[in-house]
């Protein structure tokens, strides 16, 4: 996905209007997202015991930095690789897919349009094979 920042506008966080992170809203819209998801996950008997023992505010913040970042919005480089940050956690195949459903019924939620939806499901997706760590 092409990056529409230049590294003099690094610490810019205005949402350029032409990306999908725009159109979601810009990181206020993402955030909306972000929260609906871990509280769906929280919430569902088979995901919550992963977040246990985690710092739920820094988490929603981590995520929405990621998937802005995704979506064509501001960098993150303070952020692990998906494969370090899930790695040892047992996440299996099933929980991934629990998740993902999570995340597309908290779009529909917040009545994200299909086009923007369906890109953020599919970056989700993509993502399996470095989270599932199941053997
Ligand atoms: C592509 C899908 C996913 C993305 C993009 C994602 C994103 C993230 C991010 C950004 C972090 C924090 C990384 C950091 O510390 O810098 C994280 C940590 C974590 N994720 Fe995910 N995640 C995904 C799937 C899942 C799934 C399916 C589960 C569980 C079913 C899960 C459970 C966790 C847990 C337990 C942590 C660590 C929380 C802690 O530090 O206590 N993630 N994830």
């Amino acid at each position: 996905m092409a990056l529409w920042f230049t590294p003099d506008m690094e610490h810019d966080v205005a949402a350029d209007p032409g990306t999908p992170f725009a159109r979601l809203g810009g990181a206020a819209g993402v955030r909306l997202v972000v929260d609906e998801l871990y509280r769906r996950a929280t919430a569902d008997p088979e995901l919550a015991g992963y977040f246990h023992t985690t710092d739920m505010t820094s988490q929603r913040n981590r995520l929405a930095d990621m998937i802005g970042e995704a979506m064509g919005g501001p960098p993150a480089p303070w952020l692990k690789g998906l494969e370090e940050a899930h790695r040892g956690r047992g996440i299996t195949h099933r929980h991934f897919s629990l998740m993902a459903a999570h995340l597309i019924d908290a779009l529909e939620h917040h009545g994200i349009d299909p086009e923007e939806s369906d890109l953020l499901t599919a970056w989700f997706a993509q993502g399996r094979e470095a989270v599932v760590d199941e053997t």
